[in-house]
């Protein structure tokens, strides 16, 4: 049984569900990010997986890492020095399909996790409601909403990630375990109209085609997992979900994808 257990952006989108079960599962938890020192059930450590800053004192005494945050090089380094406890790592389905800068360093981290000698697992995901919402937020700014010609989506919800993640935490270690999918295979006008009824904003939706690999590879669907649509939870109810609880899609999500951190958090509309 594992007794004490790091949740590398144990603050994060998924993190944070991972956390909560864990400590329902009656772990000992601790949370490293780069944030202030939190205090709460779980420890916290800051530090900052780029540079290593903390990772010493993070990985000091774990049984299992549940990596939620990138990149994974210093990670795997000191779990290594720190008597190779088992890493579990959040991955995004069609990272080896996709040639998005972002997803090739992700399977460049799943490829070194794998091959480390650590008891490992990999899980990947969909991309979460909040991303699509998010991105949904971002299109719906000008007058006209312009999304990208013949691509679908199939978001899932990050409840359901983090309660498979630490459901994989507890277990034994699986290597590549089988992806987890949102409940349906969606088009982004489909989306789109949803955000706009759920937020209560009107906006043609204009489709437009996009050149160049990567958008032929959304096109072709290279990030769906229709096979394993496992989630239940779909855009509509998590939409209402958040709008009932005032937790808002949050620009920060899609910083990974644009490499920027928005500088505010607003209200959809
Ligand atoms: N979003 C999606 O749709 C999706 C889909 C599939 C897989 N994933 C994967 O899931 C993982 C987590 O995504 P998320 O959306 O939950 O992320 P998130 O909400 O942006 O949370 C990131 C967490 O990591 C911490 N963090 C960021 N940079 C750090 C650093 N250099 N050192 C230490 N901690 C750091 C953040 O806290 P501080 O800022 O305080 O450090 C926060 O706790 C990522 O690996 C992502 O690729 C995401």
């Amino acid at each position: 049984m594992a007794n004490l257990i790091l949740v590398t952006g144990g603050t994060g989108t998924v993190g944070r569900v991972v956390v909560a079960h864990l400590l329902d599962a009656g772990r000992q938890v601790r949370v490293l990010s780069r944030g202030r020192r939190r205090t709460g059930p779980a420890q916290h450590v800051t530090g900052d997986v780029r540079t290593g800053e903390g990772l010493a004192e993070a990985v000091a005494g774990v049984d299992t890492i549940v990596h939620c945050v990138d990149p994974a090089q210093r990670v795997v380094q000191a779990a290594l020095r720190a008597g190779s406890p088992h890493l579990v790592y959040i991955s995004i389905v069609g990272v080896d399909r996709v040639p998005l800068g972002y997803y090739r360093r992700k399977l460049a981290d799943e490829r070194l996790i794998c091959e480390s000698g650590l008891p490992a697992t990999v899980l990947r995901s969909t991309q979460f409601h909040d991303l699509i919402a998010a991105m949904l937020r971002l299109l719906a700014k000008p007058p006209v909403m312009m999304v990208p010609a013949g691509w679908s989506y199939q978001p899932v919800d990050v409840r359901e990630v983090g309660a498979a993640l630490s459901s994989l935490a507890l277990g034994k270690p699986g290597g590549r375990v089988p992806d987890l999918a949102g409940p349906e295979v969606r088009t982004v006008e489909d989306l789109a109209g949803s955000y706009l009824d759920a937020v209560g904003m009107r906006r043609p939706i204009l489709s437009v085609p996009l050149p160049g690999r990567v958008c032929r590879a959304y096109h072709a669907g290279g990030h769906l997992a229709p096979g394993r649509a496992i989630g239940t939870i779909g855009f509509e109810q998590y939409l209402g979900e958040q709008l009932a609880a005032g937790t808002l899609p949050y620009d920060d999500a899609i910083r990974d994808y644009t490499g920027r951190r928005p500088s505010k958090r607003t209200h959809p509309h």
